[in-house]
């Protein structure tokens, strides 16, 4: 995280923030425009326009530079102590990838599917709500119409906006909804009943927010997020018995997402789950919890063929990807790397973002001597010792670099 940037109590502050960051932006401009004095923007981010970012790196660090410091924690941050947000990325760092050489690697084929529908990369935008409207005019339009373009299928949030008809009218691919539950059995049918008009593929609920996380540097910034409305008691009541009745009255493939154990997969499957999708919600949920990459191989054990399993969790990489699929993920979600690839180049920038995922993927299989993700699974891993300090920006060095210089 940005241990640099302190977070900010009002809005007041938080213009403060914004104007601490904008008196670096344009001393990075003035030396970009004089190459001989010592450049602090060595990377030349301002001149490149988000269709034309060369790394992932160069959007996180584009995203870093032009968000307000508190949106930039709530995007970044977890719950609590942020062990679990950590563990997401250790648990990843803590896996070797092993390789095999002189093999012809000249065609690879990294398509997948997500329940009958291909995709021809083996990542998707992970659902982001309100989150996409605070960095992006659209919302979810814009995350729908990238992620079609690069041959994938995008989540699309309760909270997303303007609506969740109009994300998925703006693509001719059936979308995925998931569904937050923000009222009572009168309010999600309501909702329910407009995911089936709207033409959704599948029905996602989210099952790890029965309390919302304490996510203490939206609290102390005091970014206002709106966490629901009506009887938020329902929420906190679900059961798994729910899940059998929304499948039913939605009349589409039920997600489970936020599955994080063997005995809640075994239940999701029991209760119709077609998919169950492996996630702490990206470390802002219950905390002190295990990594996503640490607890997946027990959930596809568990699940043993009986549905589909996709993962999320501390993904910035291609090699993160390609662990995941190791562990047994069919397809891997983005949810902070996509708010940033937003706030970095709105609909371009995603579409960049996923383009970049699939060039590393690519180099990541070439090299390990793999033609087809098919080959994959954990004989390609080794456990090793984690390697520095695992945070959401571990990932990118110069990026970590940038954050400890202040600019
Ligand atoms: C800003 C933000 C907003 C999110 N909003 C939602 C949401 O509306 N629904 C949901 O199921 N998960 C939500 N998540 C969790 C993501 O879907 C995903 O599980 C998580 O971000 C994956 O971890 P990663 O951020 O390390 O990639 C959100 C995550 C972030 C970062």
């Amino acid at each position: 995280m940005a241990a640099s940037r302190k977070s900010k109590k009002t809005a007041s502050k938080k213009s403060a923030a914004a104007n601490t960051r904008a008196a670096a932006k344009p001393a990075a401009r003035k030396s970009a425009a004089k190459p001989a004095k010592k450049s602090s923007n060595p990377l030349g981010l301002e001149k490149k326009v988000p269709g034309q970012f060369d790394t992932l790196q160069e959007i996180a660090l584009a995203a870093w530079r032009k968000m307000p410091a508190p949106v930039w924690e709530h995007l970044m941050g977890g719950s609590d102590s942020e062990m679990t947000l950590r563990r997401n990325r250790a648990s990843l760092d803590a896996l070797a990838l092993r390789q095999r050489v002189l093999v012809d690697v000249r065609q690879i084929d990294m398509s997948t599917s997500l329940l009958g529908q291909a995709m021809t990369i083996p990542v998707f935008p992970a659902p982001v709500g309100g989150f996409l409207s605070k960095v992006h005019h659209e919302g979810g339009p814009a995350v729908a119409r990238a992620a079609v373009s690069r041959g994938t299928t995008a989540f699309i949030a309760t909270a997303a906006k303007p609506s969740l008809e109009a994300a998925q009218q703006a693509v001719d691919r059936r979308l995925v909804f998931q569904l937050y539950v923000r009222g009572d059995r009168t309010w999600i049918e309501g909702v329910l009943d407009r995911v089936k008009a709207a033409k959704y593929a599948a029905l996602c609920v989210t099952v790890d927010r029965n309390y919302y996380g304490r996510r203490e540097r939206d609290i102390v910034s005091g970014l206002p997020v709106k966490e629901g409305f009506g009887d938020q008691s329902y929420q906190a009541s679900l059961n798994w018995k729910d899940l059998v009745w929304m499948k039913e009255r939605v009349g589409l493939p039920l997600i489970a997402k936020g599955v994080a154990t063997a005995e809640d997969a075994e239940l999701a499957v029991e209760h119709g789950a077609d998919v169950v999708y492996v996630s702490n919600h990206g470390g802002r949920q219950l905390d002190h919890g295990q990594g996503g990459a640490e607890v997946l191989a027990e959930v596809v054990r568990a699940v043993a063929g009986r549905a589909e399993v996709l993962a999320d969790g501390g993904v910035m990489r291609g090699t993160d990807v390609v662990k995941m699929l190791c562990l047994g993920a069919r397809a891997v979600g983005v949810g902070k790397l996509l708010g940033l690839a937003l706030s970095a180049g709105g609909e371009a920038g995603v579409a960049r973002m996923l383009e970049l995922m699939e060039i590393e993927i690519r180099h990541v299989l070439g090299l390990m001597g793999v033609t087809s993700i098919k080959q994959l699974g954990p004989q390609w891993l080794r456990e090793v010792p984690v390697l520095g300090t695992p945070s959401s920006i571990s990932a990118y060095p110069l990026l970590e670099d940038a954050v400890r210089r202040g600019r």
